[in-house]
């Protein structure tokens, strides 16, 4: 089967996607698929191949001429973080093509992929989350009001970004608008939420091999002021797996992440974030296209429960096939 794995994307993130694709390909399980690695910037759609010759891709039936022979996908393996591969668009543009695809569906994308919206649907289900404020650009800032409201220290945050691209944690009134400025430039929309003082843990759920599992979990401890993008990929913070929780913590962070998972009918890969406070699991946000390069997550989480990566690769395009 040829499978066209998609990566980099149009946001900051696409230099961390280019490397989780390429692991993709690297440990594709050659027996079984012909891997594609493919190019998905703005100014470009293209196949490239071992020899970085670039080949463009048809956006009719997302298909490549490749010396005068067409070849098209049977599946696609997604590993573009942010837009456009996490948050729904080309989620609908494959199923518009009738192309199976390793992530969720384009609504529950687009959902997880706004932290607030995500947050705010999940809460009903008694899913516990900080304190937030929103903003849209052109709104009028009253930084005494958002700090009425949060307190101090807060987090300021992109409302639809990934690996902490724009977020800042203010301590004081002053530094707000400069965290909001930051923000700005990676979304138009904006939370600030309150500061969490407790332990915080990434949880991996995915469907594997048609049950619904809970991966081990990942306390991280970073030595910057949070898990930002120096502490994500610059071995900046200390990631323990499995997690130094007790059982029945371990148990109750995993039954949430995996109600979360069940509620919004996901498919695929999914990694909550979490900070426990006097026991009590708060979400930050979940994302979908999770890292997989060698620092990230879910592969340490998978190698602990005893699953390769090409194992767990196989059964994320088996499960879109099927
Ligand atoms: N957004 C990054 C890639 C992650 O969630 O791992
Ligand atoms: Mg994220």
């Amino acid at each position: 089967k040829n499978i066209a794995i998609i990566m980099g994307g149009y946001s900051s993130e696409y230099k961390i996607s280019l490397i989780s694709g390429n692991v993709v390909y690297k440990f594709l399980d050659q027996s079984k698929y012909n891997g594609f690695r493919i190019h998905i910037f703005k100014e470009k759609w293209v196949y490239v191949d071992d020899a970085d010759n670039e080949f463009p891709i048809d956006k009719n039936d997302f298909s490549i001429t490749v010396n005068g022979n067409k070849i098209s996908f049977d599946c696609v393996f997604n590993a573009i973080h942010g837009t456009p591969g996490e948050d729904g668009l080309m989620q609908a543009y494959f199923e518009l093509l009738n192309i199976p695809q390793t992530s969720c569906d384009y609504y529950q994308s687009a959902l997880t992929f706004n932290k607030r919206d995500l947050l705010s649907v999940l809460k009903p289900y008694g899913i516990k989350t900080a304190i937030s404020y929103y903003l849209n650009k052109g709104d009028v800032i009253n930084t005494a009001e958002i700090i009425n409201k949060v307190g101090l220290p807060c987090f300021v945050k992109p409302n639809k970004a990934g690996s902490s691209f724009g977020i800042s944690k203010v301590k004081t009134e002053a530094e707000l608008p400069t965290a909001i400025e930051t923000a700005y430039k990676e979304d138009n929309e904006i939370i600030i939420e309150s500061f969490l003082d407790g332990t915080e843990v990434s949880v991996g759920v995915i469907n594997y091999k048609g049950e619904i599992i809970v991966l081990p979990i990942t306390e991280i401890v970073s030595e910057n002021d949070f898990f930002d993008y120096e502490a994500k990929y610059q071995g900046k913070s200390q990631e323990i797996t499995p997690a130094r929780l007790s059982d029945e913590m371990t148990q109750k962070v995993g039954t949430i992440a995996k109600r979360a998972y069940e509620v919004l009918k996901m498919k695929g890969f999914s990694r909550s974030e979490f900070i426990i406070v006097d026991g009590e699991p708060h979400m930050l946000e979940m994302n979908t296209i999770p890292g997989l390069t060698t620092e990230s997550l879910i592969p340490q989480q998978a190698k602990a429960a005893g699953i390769s990566l090409e194992d767990l690769f196989t059964n994320a395009i088996e499960l879109a096939l099927a």
